[in-house]
């Protein structure tokens, strides 16, 4: 009995999580998932987001990637529809930022990877997500937290250049 209860109870804090999940997703402009194409289909995360030199960022592909599979695949679906036509005349879906930090702090993906630091470290378990929302902390404490853990440097300098 005790056993179900905690069952029942960790069922409910699931689905908690899973509600307040949803509501800080931002809105996107197509309903893309990442359950269906990096979970079920286990995409490579790198087919969609190439990490260009010098390394920095790691960019969002462009709609005629994903037409390369949907000019066939749900192609009668309206949302493909919208897809296409952003591949057709060469404009970049408007995908709102999910994880965003100032330009004045020094970052880099490529950096990261070099060192073993996962997606997921930073991202949390996106192939599981149909919506993504910011569900790690990347604020200024959430990378001393990282770093301290991972003995990596904390001084000011090592993410900051100079004084603004
Ligand atoms: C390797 C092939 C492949 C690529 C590349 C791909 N998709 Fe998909 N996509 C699929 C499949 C398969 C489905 C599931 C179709 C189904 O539900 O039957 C899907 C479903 C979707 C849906 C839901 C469509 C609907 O009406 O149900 C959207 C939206 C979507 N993809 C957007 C994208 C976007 C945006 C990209 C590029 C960033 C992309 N896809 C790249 C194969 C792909
Ligand atoms: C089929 C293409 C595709 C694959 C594969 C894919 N992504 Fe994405 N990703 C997208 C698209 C499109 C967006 C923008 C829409 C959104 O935020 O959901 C995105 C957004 C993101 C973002 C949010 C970026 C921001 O705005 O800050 C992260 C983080 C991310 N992806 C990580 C991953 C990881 C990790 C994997 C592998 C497990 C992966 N993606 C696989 C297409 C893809
Ligand atoms: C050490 C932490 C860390 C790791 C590891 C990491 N990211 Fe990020 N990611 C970030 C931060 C921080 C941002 C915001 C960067 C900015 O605003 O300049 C970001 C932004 C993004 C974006 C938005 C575009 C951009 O570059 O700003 C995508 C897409 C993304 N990450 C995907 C991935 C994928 C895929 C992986 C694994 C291959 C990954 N990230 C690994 C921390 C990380
Ligand atoms: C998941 C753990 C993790 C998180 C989160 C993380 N870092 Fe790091 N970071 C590392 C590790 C590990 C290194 C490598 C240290 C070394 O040189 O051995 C590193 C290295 C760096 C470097 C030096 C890399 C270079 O260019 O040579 C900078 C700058 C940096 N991190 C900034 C940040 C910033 C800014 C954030 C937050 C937005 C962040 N990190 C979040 C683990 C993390
Ligand atoms: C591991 C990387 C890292 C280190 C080390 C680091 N910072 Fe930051 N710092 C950040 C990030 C990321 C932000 C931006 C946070 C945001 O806006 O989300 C930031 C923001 C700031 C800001 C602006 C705060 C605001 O509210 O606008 C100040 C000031 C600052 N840092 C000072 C420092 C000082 C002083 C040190 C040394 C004690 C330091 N930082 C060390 C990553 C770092």
């Amino acid at each position: 009995m005790k056993a179900r209860g905690a069952a029942a109870l960790a069922g409910a804090a699931l689905l908690w999580a899973a509600l307040l999940h949803a509501d800080d997703a931002p809105p996107q402009p197509l309903p893309f998932s990442h359950k269906t194409h990096a979970g079920t289909m286990k995409l490579a995360c790198k087919m969609c987001h190439p990490n260009p030199d010098p390394g920095e960022t790691e960019t969002i592909v462009g709609a005629a990637v994903c037409m390369t599979c949907h000019s066939a695949i749900k192609a009668d679906s309206p949302d493909i529809k919208r897809l296409a036509a952003y591949a057709r005349e060469g404009r970049p879906v408007p995908w709102v930022r999910v994880y965003q930090i100032p330009s004045w702090v020094d970052f880099s993906h490529r950096a990261h990877l070099e060192k073993g630091n996962t997606c997921q470290d930073c991202h949390g378990p996106v192939a599981e997500r149909d919506q993504l929302a910011r569900e790690t902390d990347l604020s200024m404490g959430g990378c001393m937290n990282c770093h301290k853990a991972r003995k990596a440097s904390v001084g000011c300098g090592f993410c900051h250049e100079e004084p603004h």
